[in-house]
């Protein structure tokens, strides 16, 4: 009997994980880390600008956001996946990450005039409709870092190991 419950919750976990993998790759990315290397390259190149909040635009399994809220940025990590989200805030809760927020939802539907930083790991497709929103809403110097894929209607200020780091002119 345990064991019929125990296998009933784990197919419904991976049924829900599976229906948000689907509709990541329908409309942006599904889960793909970042590797140490290049979340040690982003953490180097911004450094340098005076931010205090930064946004991840799914956050996987919020390795980014945890390696950023060490370096004392505050964080808000989003991510629309339910198991994702949870394990974002188990790892915060016994990591004790104060300054790591984590929200459950679509990053096309939220506002980012608080943030002046973001950090996306995403496919172009959703990278030039995020760009308007985005952009249009963070403050103006605000900070773009992309893994992989580049803005095409913006041009780096820093590249380097495949991470590409933005103005918001
Ligand atoms: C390529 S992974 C990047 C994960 C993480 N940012 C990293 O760099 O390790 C993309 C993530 O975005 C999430 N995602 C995709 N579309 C989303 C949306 N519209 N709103 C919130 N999260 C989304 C996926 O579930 C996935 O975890």
């Amino acid at each position: 009997m345990i064991e019929l419950v125990l296998i009933s919750i784990l197919a419904g976990l991976y049924i829900i994980y599976f229906f948000y993998w689907i509709r990541a790759f329908q409309i942006s990315a599904p889960y793909y880390p970042t590797s140490k290397k290049a979340i040690a390259e982003m953490i180097h190149a911004i450094d340098s600008y005076k931010i205090k909040h930064i946004v991840e635009l799914g956050a996987g399994d919020g390795r980014v956001a945890i390696a950023l809220s060490k370096k004392g940025y505050t964080v808000t990590a989003v991510e629309f996946n339910p198991i994702l989200a949870a394990l974002i805030y188990l790892r915060k809760i016994i990591g004790r990450h104060k300054n790591l927020k984590v929200v459950r939802k679509d990053f096309l539907k939220i506002s980012y005039n608080e943030f002046d930083a973001a950090f996306i790991y995403l496919y172009p497709k959703v990278m030039k409709k995020l760009s308007k929103k985005i952009r249009s809403e963070m403050k103006k110097e605000s900070v773009l870092v992309s893994n992989t894929f580049e803005f095409h209607d913006l041009k780096p200020i820093h590249k380097a190991n495949k991470i590409f780091v933005y103005l918001n002119e």
